[in-house]
């Protein structure tokens, strides 16, 4: 159950910092902290109900005021984090973190567009990192399953800017969309298995896995790379087994991204070059005042989000 409730505003201590919100995104992993999709995450974020109270990773907002020993913001600062390290709780009109959970806010951004981007944007980067000995070359081929979501129009865009043919997996309603991110082609999954046409693609980021590994990586050219980040639990239990002998026995990466770090700092710098350069543009398909905030998430997890959805805090009021 998702509850507002009126809470005292928090006084940042040591290097803590106060931001006051101006705008959060909603993200898959929101909603698998209210009823983890992996069972197991049950033993960690509580059994009964999730141990860590407030609810939200990303968010963009002003520094309010600082702790002692933060030295590197100081109020006034327009900035942008990933609070999954730090209590999470974006969901809310203040935050306090340590400062080193904030960066300062890439130029030319608005609050809402800048929200979208500390836990997708950085899990996008991430994924396209060197694989099996290789980064992204020319021309290769490179498939994203989840193109429509919430990382996957992040790993569209990026891609597309390191030179690869890009071919998006998405719904049959959400395929302009997709297109219009910059993908070459776009398979509709509801008419087409692309681990069934007989294609062939050097890269498949997955952020949903919905086919097993060895039919992804059957998918996959010689010497190619898969990369799930979410899938079912049952899916991230055979991973473990499979992944090992798929390597050994073809040569092929295919596994979950698992040294994911949040936030950080080399790729927070990547990122602001990213969107300087114009690669990375924000895909906002819907803000909804806070009080709306289950009405967001409710959007999210029916499936009907095309890119991110973003929580603003109504300022007229306060
Ligand atoms: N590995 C790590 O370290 C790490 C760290 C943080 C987060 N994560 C995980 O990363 C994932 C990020 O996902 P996200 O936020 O981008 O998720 P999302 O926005 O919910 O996207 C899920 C995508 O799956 C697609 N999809 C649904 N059913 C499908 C099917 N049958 N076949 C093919 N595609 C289908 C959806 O496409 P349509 O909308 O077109 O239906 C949607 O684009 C989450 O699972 C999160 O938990 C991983």
């Amino acid at each position: 159950m998702v509850d507002i409730a009126e809470v005292e505003t928090p006084v940042p201590t040591g290097e803590g910092v106060l931001v006051r919100v101006h705008a959060a995104s909603v993200n898959r992993a929101d909603l698998d902290g209210l009823y983890p999709r992996w069972q197991f995450i049950r033993a960690f974020n509580g059994l009964r109900r999730p141990r860590v109270k407030g609810l939200g990773l990303d968010v963009a907002g002003v520094v309010e005021a600082v702790g002692p020993e933060a030295h590197r913001l100081t109020a006034g600062d327009a900035v942008f984090g990933d609070l999954s390290a730090y209590g999470e709780g974006a969901f809310a009109e203040y935050v306090c973190a340590p400062e080193k959970a904030f960066q300062r806010m890439p130029p030319g951004l608005s609050f809402e567009e800048a929200s979208t981007l500390p836990h997708s944007a950085i899990l996008a980067l991430q994924a396209l990192r060197l694989r099996n000995g290789r980064t992204i070359r020319q021309g290769d081929r490179l498939l994203v399953e989840g193109a429509s979501g919430n990382v996957g129009p992040f790993v569209v865009q990026i891609a597309k800017s390191m030179g690869a043919e890009v071919i998006g997996v998405s719904r049959g309603d959400k395929t302009d969309f997709v297109r219009s991110l910059g993908a070459d082609q776009v398979i509709d999954y509801t008419a087409v298995d692309y681990t069934a046409t007989g294609q062939r693609y050097d890269w498949i980021v997955a952020a949903d896995a919905h086919h097993s590994l060895p039919a992804s990586s059957r998918a996959l050219s010689r010497r190619g790379a898969y990369v799930a980040l979410g899938a079912s639990t049952g899916w991230m239990l055979s991973s473990i087994v499979i992944t090992p002998s798929i390597r050994l026995a073809t040569g092929k990466f295919a596994g979950l991204l698992i040294w994911w770090k949040p936030f950080h700092a080399a790729d927070v710098d990547r990122l602001w070059e990213l969107v300087e350069s114009g690669v990375v543009k924000p895909a906002i398909d819907r803000t909804y005042p806070l009080d709306d905030v289950v009405t967001a998430l409710r959007y999210v997890d029916e499936g009907h989000a095309r890119g991110k959805v973003v929580l603003t805090m109504d300022r007229s009021a306060s």
